[in-house]
């Protein structure tokens, strides 16, 4: 009997998803005569048995298409918006992999979705998934595909940044995504030669980003660039955050721990305006005129790079050599120019962040980088 795939993409979009999906189902459909099926808008699509059958129609000319052609969503299986309330879509979700008759369910998708495909394995399904995020924050595998793209994107921006940034003698603050790890802002900052990279993994003090500016300023370099993460936080912000996160720990009761979730929304609110004070802040230290550009979602946009496009066929294809040996239950690591299947156990909830002797951090001291410390 030959096999069926059901894939989903879910979470934010990101280049290389089409270049996945294309692998998987031309692997599957072409090399081993496999049924692919796919999804519509993530877990939802499954729940409402929403699909498009990929075969070599809907799979040709979609490598260099960006975002998804399947769509994708945020919803999760066991936290599905529906009419207004939120319900748990677990067995709904089972019950669309059973009528479908799938063999296995592939899941495209970054921390939040690694985390649900958990879930679904642990619940009997057949699952296998592939690390997606522009944030290269998935654990145990070496980078996630989006990331690359992402980061010429990102680094380009800071390139044409140092035009305006040299001709109106001002600092220019550069938020990068990333939501809570640095790699995006680091790697853009370093290729980018950002002469300020704040990251969420090193707690920022303003005074030191302010001194250094005014140092280049006395070096004769009137103007500055600084690549800030959009985790990234001052020492004092991070801490009251910190303290935060551990009253929701200790919260006992249902009062009290929907207390302390409102106290960290709070925090995550008024976190979305850090780089505009921070911009208004270093104007005031430092006497430069200071402009902020949020790159946001041109991030994610557009067709992937060439590195992404391998490294989504390299997982995508892996993917179905693991298919067809029975293997599932786990995500398809990238390791090295391979690839290998890691349990998925030790993957959905671990977030890879920077580590601080990470050495790209240390090229960006020894070249000179000031990361507010
Ligand atoms: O996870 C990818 C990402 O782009 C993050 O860098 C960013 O914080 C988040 O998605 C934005 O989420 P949304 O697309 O739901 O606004």
């Amino acid at each position: 009997m030959k096999k069926h795939i059901g894939i989903l993409t879910s979470g934010g979009d990101s280049p290389g998803l089409n270049a996945a999906i294309r692998a998987i189902g031309k692997a599957a459909h072409g090399s081993f005569k496999m049924q692919v099926t796919g999804f519509r808008d993530g877990f939802r699509g499954v729940m409402e048995n929403r699909t498009l059958t990929l075969d070599e129609s809907s799979l040709s000319g979609i490598l260099t298409v960006g975002g998804t052609i399947l769509g994708t969503s945020r919803d999760r299986p066991d936290r599905m918006p529906m009419g207004g309330k939120i319900i748990d879509a677990t067995d709904a979700i089972i019950e669309s992999y059973e009528r479908n008759h799938l063999d296995v369910l592939v899941c495209l998708g970054g921390g939040g979705t690694q985390k649900a495909a958990l879930k679904l394995k642990e619940h009997g399904l057949n699952i296998i998934t592939l690390p997606k995020t522009i944030d290269n924050d998935v654990a145990l595998t070496d980078v996630t595909f989006g990331f690359d793209t992402a980061l010429g994107i990102a680094t380009e921006a800071i390139d044409r940044l140092h035009s305006t940034a040299h001709s109106h003698h001002r600092i220019v603050v550069v938020e990068i995504m990333g939501h809570r790890a640095g790699w995006l802002a680091l790697g853009a900052g370093i290729a980018g030669g950002a002469d300020v990279i704040l990251i969420p993994e090193i707690p920022y003090d303003v005074a030191s980003v302010a001194q250094a500016i005014r140092q280049r300023t006395r070096d004769g370099k009137p103007f500055s660039i600084v690549a800030v993460a959009e985790g990234a936080a001052s020492k004092k912000d991070a801490a009251i955050y910190q303290r935060a996160v551990k009253e929701k720990e200790k919260a006992k009761g249902k009062d009290a721990k929907k207390k302390a979730r409102a106290a960290i929304a709070e925090l995550e609110l008024h976190h979305a305006g850090n780089t505009q004070r921070l911009a208004h802040q270093l104007e005031e230290l430092t006497h430069l005129e200071s402009r902020l550009t949020i790159l946001g979602y041109v991030q994610r946009g557009g067709a992937p790079s060439a590195v992404d496009r391998l490294l989504a066929t390299k997982l995508g294809t892996t993917c179905v050599d693991c298919i067809h040996q029975g293997h599932y239950g786990v995500m398809i690591a990238a390791r090295g120019y391979g690839a290998e299947p890691v349990p998925l156990e030790k993957v959905a909830g671990n977030r890879r962040v920077v580590p601080s002797d990470h050495p790209w951090i240390h090229a960006a001291r020894l070249v000179g980088t000031n990361l507010g410390d």
